[in-house]
């Protein structure tokens, strides 16, 4: 009687083990999202006053319910006629469906409000936090006027 209830003790352990260990890896893999695939074919024409934070080189500004899952789209005026544009979605996980928000701390960074990820606007790379993927990464191309984020 006495090993019955040590033996059942251990298979307790055992089953709680088990449990614990899948629910780690299960994070883990989700930490290894990428953003999927969304159409992207947007034009900003800079001389709309909605956009006047992108005129100055270290602007930002929002396209809105762009991007995977219309999270958004942030563009960044990284050099003279040099523009980046990042899908707004965070990379950590995917399925919380947070978007990156501009740093108050700082103009060339983006935060997640959900796990205070920080991100770089120059290539998108993780600078803190929680998440090790990158910003997904739109293609820009600007003729002086009109900018067009593309994938
Ligand atoms: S998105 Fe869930 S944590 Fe940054």
């Amino acid at each position: 009687m006495k090993h019955y209830f040590k033996k059942s003790k251990i298979n307790t352990f055992l089953v709680i083990y088990i449990i614990i260990v899948i629910f780690f890896a299960s994070c883990a893999d989700d930490n290894q999202d990428i953003i999927p695939y969304a159409y992207v074919n947007y034009t900003i024409d800079l001389q709309n006053p909605v956009y006047i934070d992108l005129l100055n080189v270290s602007g930002s500004a929002y396209i809105e319910r762009e991007g995977y899952n219309g999270n958004g789209i942030i563009v960044y005026h990284s050099g003279i006629d040099e523009f980046k544009a990042y899908d707004r979605t965070c990379t950590f996980k995917i399925s919380d469906n947070c978007s990156v928000e501009k740093d108050e701390n700082s103009i060339v960074n983006v935060v997640c409000p959900c796990c205070k990820s920080q991100y770089e606007l120059m290539n998108g790379s993780v600078s803190k936090g929680s998440s090790i993927k990158a910003l997904k990464a739109y293609r820009t191309s600007f003729d002086g006027t009109y900018l067009r984020i593309f994938n």
